[in-house]
């Protein structure tokens, strides 16, 4: 008899882990180990269930479910629009739920209805290229950043920014607004095409059980 392999999950780290690995505790499958504070390991295994979780940048989950190192990611909807990666997008989990908006000044607000050619920073280029290029056939200058996006127009990098916005305290905080909204975001479940096929019967057991808990 051949053994079961194990089923691998990649979890963007940080509070989406958290997250889901509750939702996997409650589904009957956790790790122990996952919860001590003070680890440095990288992957853990449920021996019973034979699954196996672990934590990556969020970008790179996308990368990790795309080409079978991982089965299942679970990552955010940015992170998917973003890396374009080739997967089945199976659960809307509901939570990490925020949106995609074009933020700047007030000020900046008739230059986009003017269609002026404006910096836009950001750190998804991807999805400010698509919504500028193809949405509103507006010509933008892109650049990219890597975090503390809401500087750019302060210091006069950048006229507007595309970024995640939450509950919107950055952005008051710093006397900006949202100008345009482009979609809305949250925690999804993503699964490698192959998978889904081979292990069809464990994997739609588990979209199952975790729709069942949302
Ligand atoms: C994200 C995002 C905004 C902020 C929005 O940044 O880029 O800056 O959260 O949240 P809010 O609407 O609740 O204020 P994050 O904290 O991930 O750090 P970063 O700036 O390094 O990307």
């Amino acid at each position: 008899m051949t053994e079961e392999r194990y089923i691998t999950v990649a979890l963007a780290k940080g509070r989406l882990a958290k997250k889901s690995m509750e939702l996997f505790a409650k589904m009957g499958i956790d790790c122990e180990e996952m919860n001590d504070p003070g680890t440095r390991k990288l992957i853990f295994a449920n021996e019973e269930k034979k699954m196996r979780f672990f934590l990556a940048k969020a970008n790179d989950v996308p990368t990790y479910v795309e080409y079978g190192a991982a089965d299942i990611g679970i990552v955010g909807k940015d992170t998917i629009m973003e890396e374009g990666r080739s997967l089945y997008e199976v659960i809307d989990l509901g939570f990490g739920k925020c949106r995609m908006c074009v933020c700047g000044p007030k000020s900046a607000k008739q230059l986009l209805k003017n269609r002026e050619q404006i910096r836009v920073a950001t750190k998804y280029p991807n999805i400010a290229k698509t919504y500028f290029n193809n949405k509103k056939h507006q010509t933008v200058e892109l650049i990219k950043l890597n975090g503390s996006i809401e500087l750019a127009p302060i210091v006069g990098l950048s006229e507007v920014i595309v970024d995640i916005v939450e509950t919107g305290s950055t952005l008051r905080e710093n006397g900006l607004d949202v100008l345009e909204e482009i979609c809305p975001l949250s925690a999804r479940m993503v699964v490698n095409r192959v998978s889904m096929k081979m292990e069809n019967e464990r994997i739609s057991r588990i979209i199952r059980e975790m729709k069942e808990l949302l």
